[in-house]
């Protein structure tokens, strides 16, 4: 079953188009991966299908609804985990989710009950009362990641999930994303610069260059085109872009991560 579909998705900024007429499908219990340099467009489609930023043509469905004409429909059924850190610092784990608990209309009797089997399931149960801000990136990651699927919600928008994380935070992340979607059957859109993780995570990916869409499929089949024994996912990318992904992506986002993680002690 197709739940997230985009027909010729464009958003324009001025004359500058960002997103260039996007055609994606991802069906229920995928973990899609959006890969792109610095400046692709990715976050500007997770900001379009999130709702936070109006398109300015074509159209874009998740689980039924339009992202233009039902954005109330479509905010029920999505969870959003932002670039930026977005955790208070001067806050518990607990009070952080008791927030989010609120937003979404989790029940007061439910809320207590929820936020700890939420903790129990990102393995933080025991720094649950412990404040953000003397929280490791990989657990405020993970407390972000629990902030946004309290309410169960059927797609979850990663947006750069492990930048800034060391690795072994960051293989941490990678593998509560799959158990989110073994336990849950929540299907997960995300973007990242990790080629490696992307091939062995991803159902299926797409190469975003310049706000289009220039490749898509399996990881297996898109290397399958390269007639290179071994072809990794990086001379997938290096093949339609040209470029090299890591090494022009990782440096500035890591200390844009880095600034926010100050901001939050
Ligand atoms: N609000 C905005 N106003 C003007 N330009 C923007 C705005 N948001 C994004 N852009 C531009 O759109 C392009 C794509 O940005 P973005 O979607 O953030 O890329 P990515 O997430 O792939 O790095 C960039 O050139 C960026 O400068
Ligand atoms: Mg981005």
């Amino acid at each position: 079953m197709i739940i997230l579909e985009t027909q010729k998705l464009t958003r324009r900024f001025d004359k500058f188009t960002a997103v260039d007429a996007l055609n994606i499908s991802v069906a229920s219990g995928e973990v899609f991966g959006l890969l792109g340099l610095n400046g692709a467009g990715k976050s500007t489609v997770i900001k379009i299908l999130t709702t936070l930023l109006p398109p300015s043509a074509g159209r874009a469905t998740l689980a039924g609804y339009d992202v233009t004409h039902q954005p109330d429909a479509v905010r029920r059924v999505i969870g959003y985990v932002p670039q930026a850190l977005c955790a208070d610092g001067s806050l518990s784990g607990y009070e952080n989710l008791l927030i989010f608990a609120k937003l979404y209309d989790i029940p007061s009797k439910q809320r207590k009950q929820r936020i700890h089997d939420m903790m129990e399931f990102m393995g933080l149960q025991e720094a649950a009362h412990r404040l953000v801000r003397n929280y490791s990136g990989g657990m405020i990651r993970k407390l972000e990641i629990a902030q946004s699927i309290l309410h169960h919600p059927q797609i979850l928008f990663l947006d750069e999930p492990t930048v800034g994380l060391d690795p072994i935070a960051r293989s941490q992340v990678w593998r509560l994303v799959q158990q989110l979607r073994a336990d849950y059957g929540t299907t997960i859109f995300l973007t990242t610069h990790f080629l490696e993780e992307a091939d062995s995570l991803c159902s299926r990916v797409a190469i975003m260059n310049q706000g289009r869409m220039i490749a898509t499929g399996t990881p297996t089949n898109l290397k399958a085109v390269l007639s290179k024994p071994n072809a990794t996912l990086d001379d997938v990318f290096i093949h339609y872009t040209g470029h090299e992904l890591a090494s022009r992506v990782s440096y500035h986002d890591t200390v844009k991560t880095r600034r926010n993680a100050q901001r939050l002690g």
